[in-house]
C-alpha cells in the first residue's frame, strides 16, 4: 500500500507537465487506417469506467495513470468502455462534458493514439445528451467513433476492421462497440440498460455480412453494461478473476450472447461494476470484465490496483488472429488471468433478482471447496 501511494505521488509530480496538455494540433485529421503492426499485432488497452469529473485531483490521477499505462505498453488503439464521466457530479455549467472529454482525450493526442469511446450510464446525466456526446467525440482527429445507423437507439454502436497490414485491404479483425444505454430495457425501467433487441438484429446482420464476405475474421465486442450470461458464467463455469459485487445487468435478455456465439465472436469485454474483473468461457465464447481505472467513484476491491485490460490480437497466417489478454496494474506490472476455476460462492442477486425479474439461473454444478484468490 506504501508503495503503490509514494507511485500516485510520483507520478502526479511527474504528469503536471504534461497533464491535460491538448497538443491534438494537427496530426492528419483523416482517420487513420486501423491495421496489425510490423510484429503482426494488434494491442488493445481497455479503459474501464475513467469516471471524471468529480474533483481535479482524480482526474489528474486518471489522466496520469492512462499516460503511463500508454507509455509502458505502447498499445495500437485505446477502447473505452464507458461512464468516461461522471454526469452525476455535473456543476451546472453548459460546458462540464466537453471539459472533462477534452481530459479524458488528452493522453490520445500526446501519444498519437487511436481510439473510441461507447457510452455508458452515467455519461448523459450531465449536460449533453447521447447523440451531442457521440458528436463531439468525432470532432477528435484520432477517435473512431461513430454514431448509430438511423433505425436504432441513439448512441454509440458501431464497428471498427482491423486491416491485415499498413497496405493490405485484407480485413482479419473486428471491434464491436454496443450501446447499453442507461435504465431501461425493452420498455422495462425496472431494468439495466441492455443491448436491445433491434441493436441485436442490427449486429445479426452486418456481422453475417462480413463472415460472408471474409474469411477467418476474429471479432471482438466491448459494451458497458455486461450480459446476463456473466451471470450465468460466474454461477456455473470456470472464471479467473474477481467477482466483489453482484453483477449489474438487465433482467432482461435480449439475445446478445446468443448473436456472439452463433456468428463466432471470440470475446465480450464490459465494465460497469467496478469491484469485478472476473471472466470466462460459455460455449467458446468468453465474457470478460475490464479492470476499473479512473480514480472516480469506487473500486476497484480493496486489495486491487487500479488498471486497464491489455488485449494482443496476434495475426497467424490465414487463418483467424488469436486473442491473449492480461491486466495492466497502476504500478506497473501485468496480471495474468490464471487457472479459471468454479468457485464456491454465488451471485444471487444479478439481473434484477432482488426485482423479482431474474430469469432462474441454471443448475450449478456441485463444487467441492472455495478457491481462494
Ligand atoms: C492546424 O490547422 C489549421 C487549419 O489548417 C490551422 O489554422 C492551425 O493554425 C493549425 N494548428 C497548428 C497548431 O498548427
Ligand atoms: C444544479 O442545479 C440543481 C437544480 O437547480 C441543484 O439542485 C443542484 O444543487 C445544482 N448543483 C450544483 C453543483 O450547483
Ligand atoms: C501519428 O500516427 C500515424 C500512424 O498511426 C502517423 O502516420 C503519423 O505520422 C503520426 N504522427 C505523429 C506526429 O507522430
Ligand atoms: C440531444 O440534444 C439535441 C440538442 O439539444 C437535440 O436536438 C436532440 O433532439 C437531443 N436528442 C435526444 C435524443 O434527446
Ligand atoms: C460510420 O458508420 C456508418 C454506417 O453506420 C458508415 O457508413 C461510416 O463509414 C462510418 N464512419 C466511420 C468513420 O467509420
Ligand atoms: C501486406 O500483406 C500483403 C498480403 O498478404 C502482402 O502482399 C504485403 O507485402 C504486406 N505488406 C506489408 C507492408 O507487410
Amino acid at each position: 500500500m506504501r508503495r503503490y501511494l509514494q507511485f500516485i505521488v510520483l507520478l502526479a509530480i511527474i504528469s503536471f507537465s504534461q497533464c491535460f496538455q491538448n497538443i491534438d494540433s494537427n496530426f492528419s485529421s483523416s482517420k487513420k487506417r486501423l491495421h496489425f503492426d510490423e510484429k503482426g499485432e494488434f494491442k488493445v488497452i481497455q479503459f474501464a469506467d475513467l469516471h471524471f469529473g468529480e474533483t481535479d485531483l482524480k482526474d489528474l490521477l486518471s489522466v496520469s495513470l492512462m499516460n503511463y499505462l500508454i507509455e509502458k505498453y505502447h498499445p495500437n488503439f485505446a477502447a473505452l468502455s464507458g461512464d468516461m464521466v461522471s454526469g452525476y457530479a455535473w456543476d451546472n455549467t453548459t460546458t462540464f462534458y466537453q471539459r472533462n472529454w477534452k481530459k479524458y482525450t488528452s493522453p490520445f493526442g500526446l501519444h498519437n493514439l487511436s481510439y473510441s469511446i461507447i457510452l455508458g450510464n452515467h455519461d448523459d446525466q450531465a449536460n449533453l445528451n447521447r447523440t451531442q456526446i457521440m458528436d463531439l467525440d468525432m470532432t477528435n482527429p484520432h477517435s473512431h467513433s461513430n454514431k448509430s445507423v438511423p433505425g436504432l437507439p441513439d448512441g454509440s454502436n458501431y464497428y471498427l476492421i482491423i486491416y491485415e497490414n499498413a497496405t493490405s485491404n485484407v480485413p482479419k479483425a473486428v471491434l464491436w462497440f454496443l450501446d447499453t444505454h442507461d435504465h431501461e430495457c425493452e420498455d422495462n425501467t425496472n431494468s439495466w440498460g441492455c443491448i436491445s433487441r433491434i441493436q441485436v438484429e442490427w449486429f445479426e446482420n452486418e456481422i453475417t455480412k462480413l463472415n460472408k464476405q471474409y474469411e477467418n475474421l476474429l471479432h471482438i465486442a466491448f459494451y458497458h453494461i455486461p450480459i446476463p450470461e456473466y451471470v450465468t458464467l460466474y454461477n456455473n463455469y470456470k472464471v479467473y478473476g474477481t467477482r466483489g459485487e453482484s453483477v449489474g445487468c438487465p433482467s432482461i435478455n435480449t439475445g446478445f450472447f446468443k448473436a456472439m456465439k452463433e456468428n463466432n465472436v471470440r470475446a465480450g469485454f464490459c465494465g460497469h461494476d467496478h469491484n469485478n474483473d472476473y471472466g470466462g468461457f460459455i460455449e467458446g465464447v468468453e465474457l470478460v470484465y475490464g479492470r476499473k481505472t479512473g480514480f472516480g467513484s469506487y473500486g476497484p476491491q480493496e486489495d486491487k490496483m487500479r488498471g486497464a485490460r491489455f488485449l494482443h490480437l496476434t495475426l497467424q497466417g490465414n487463418s483467424t488472429p488469436t486473442l491473449y489478454h492480461e491486466i495492466l496494474q497502476s504500478d506497473g506490472t501485468r496480471k495474468q488471468n490464471g487457472e479459471a476455476t468454479y468457485r464456491y460462492d454465488k451471485d444471487e442477486e444479478g439481473c434484477g433478482v432482488t426485482l423479482g425479474l431474474q430469469q432462474p439461473l441454471d443448475t450449478y454444478p456441485k463444487l467441492k471447496k472455495r478457491v481462494e484468490l
